[in-house]
């Protein structure tokens, strides 16, 4: 059976090492006990050596929330081989929270690429905003997304992508305003018809697609049955059982 893929994204948050210290003793506490998962956690820079030294031993992966796309004189920047070297095999790409904060389609192929010539694993963000979902053109607006991140980016290393599509009137509703399911599958299916158009069938049989976006321990199930391969998971994952419960749901 494939495994599933649950990300966390700490996003901006705990504060100090000590709260990432709880929160990592209570979800290993209880991960033991989850199979078929591969748990990916994506805290802030600073904490990523305190991170690693934690899951030794354990079944989580360490991944980075953004990284720049080389090394050399960028003040302020972190490059895809340094976040290699050190043991992160997932980095979190075009999140609409960087995308709002300058960062446009352009930046994000190059980083695309060059996190795909090392053979790690970017999972490219897309999704629309709810004036582009209020006009019905999510599937243009996400169509446009993914071929502007992968434009000239070689089919042979396409293997390693994730897409997670995150609508961003999803994102930190706090109150689990959710895509339906039926609109998860939809969106789905038309990210495999994309793939297989444009990088033929087997890659789009390959491509891992996750869902993001209020995803909690009460509506996973809802998220689950809309066939995705995982989800990303921002709030919720601050909190070690509501995090292990959707752990729990693709077990
Ligand atoms: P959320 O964040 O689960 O808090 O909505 C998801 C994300 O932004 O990746």
């Amino acid at each position: 059976m494939k495994k599933a893929l649950v990300v966390a994204n700490w996003k901006c948050n705990p504060s100090t090492e000590r709260e990432v210290g709880k929160i990592l003793n209570e979800v290993k506490r209880q991960i033991r006990k989850i199979t078929n998962v591969q748990v990916v956690i994506c805290p802030p820079f600073l904490f990523l050596p305190f991170l690693r030294e934690k899951i030794k031993n354990t079944k989580i992966v360490l991944g980075a929330q953004d990284v720049f796309y080389q090394g050399g004189s960028f003040t302020g920047e972190i490059s895809p081989k340094m976040l290699k070297k050190f043991g992160v095999k997932y980095v979190i790409t075009g999140h609409s929270e960087r995308r709002k904060l300058g960062e446009d389609d352009q930046i994000i192929n190059k980083k695309i690429k060059s996190l795909l010539e090392l053979k790690m694993n970017p999972i490219l963000c897309v999704g629309e905003t709810k004036e582009m979902r209020e006009k019905e053109k999510q599937f243009e607006v996400v169509e446009r997304q993914i071929l502007a991140a992968l434009r000239n980016v070689k089919k042979t290393l396409l293997d390693n992508l994730i897409i997670a599509y995150e609508p961003v009137w999803a994102i930190s509703t706090n109150k689990g305003k959710l895509c339906s399911s039926d609109d998860i599958m939809t969106m789905k299916l038309f990210i495999k018809q994309l793939f297989e158009k444009n990088f033929g069938a087997k890659i789009s049989e390959k491509i891992k697609i996750l869902y993001g976006g209020s995803v909690n321990d009460k509506n996973i199930q809802l998220v689950r049955s809309a066939g995705i391969d995982g989800v990303l998971v921002g709030g919720a994952s601050l909190n070690p059982q509501k995090f292990i419960l959707i752990l729990k749901a693709f077990s």
